[in-house]
């Protein structure tokens, strides 16, 4: 298995406003970044990341609802997953979970979606992209009580060293972003150093949280670099190392 380049497991490619999709994903590969998961956030997003899935060649999608779109839901949200997941462009449900920053006001509906899209994730066999602000405990329960089989990725992960390793334990994987490279992240550096390297995978989170040296600009894929080197110098390990390793990761939990 190849696996001497980066993948980018979360990043929101159709939201960069700054640059083309064809300069985003030239800027990739000039950068070794080699694959783009794109995860559906709103409803239009679901036709969106599957399209520019099937277009492009390196890039996949995954597809569900955020806690912050779901005021949108309805069940036929369901069906229209499951119908374009016969592609094997759709690699897994996302991004799925709880935001407790946002909006408290719809926790229970937010809940309620939250299980519907645990339950298709193991209808499909499919993992799933896990969406968790300031709500660790109830995503955590919840995914242990709902979910029987599918794998399981804390997308952004922004616990702590110990929550990194309760996750660990039920056998997820955490992915992190640019927060690592921050200067004051002192959270995000003891997990990125901590947490058992085959179970670590790379994201940018784009056009969001952008890394260090480009941090205020807009983010985009090619810049998972960045985290991996500040993780490879945090570790004491090269940055090949990261790269290996998490590429390894991102292929075998999203089977691409
Ligand atoms: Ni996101």
């Amino acid at each position: 298995m190849d696996t001497n380049y980066l993948i980018d497991t979360h990043s929101h490619i159709n939201m960069i406003e700054n640059i083309s999709i064809e300069e985003v994903i030239r800027n990739a590969n000039e950068n070794n970044v080699r694959k783009i998961i794109v995860p559906a956030a709103s409803i239009s997003d679901i036709d969106d990341v599957f399209e520019l899935s099937i277009k492009y060649e390196n890039i996949y999608c995954y597809l569900g609802i955020h806690p912050e779109e779901v005021q949108d839901w309805s069940d036929e949200i369901l069906d229209k997953i499951r119908d374009y997941s016969k592609s094997n462009k759709v690699v897994g449900i996302g991004e799925i979970g709880l935001d407790y920053y946002w909006d408290k006001s719809n926790i229970e509906a937010q809940k309620e979606i939250f299980i519907k899209q645990i339950k298709l994730a193991n209808e499909l066999n499919l993992p799933m992209n896990i969406h968790d602000r300031e709500a660790h405990k109830d995503t955590f329960d919840i995914l242990k009580e709902y979910n029987k089989s599918s794998k399981v990725i804390m997308h952004c992960f922004s616990g702590s060293i110990e929550f990194a390793k309760e996750c660990i334990k039920e056998g997820w994987y955490i992915a992190l972003g640019g927060v690592v490279t921050f200067k004051n992240a002192k959270k995000m550096k003891e997990v990125a150093i901590e947490i058992p390297l085959d179970k670590l995978l790379l994201e940018t989170d784009a056009p969001y949280l952008t890394p260090v040296p480009y941090r205020g600009k807009e983010n985009q894929p090619a810049y998972v670099r960045y985290t991996a080197e500040e993780i490879a110098n945090l570790r004491g390990i090269s940055a090949d190392e990261v790269a290996q390793n998490t590429t390894k990761n991102a292929i075998e939990v999203l089977n691409l």
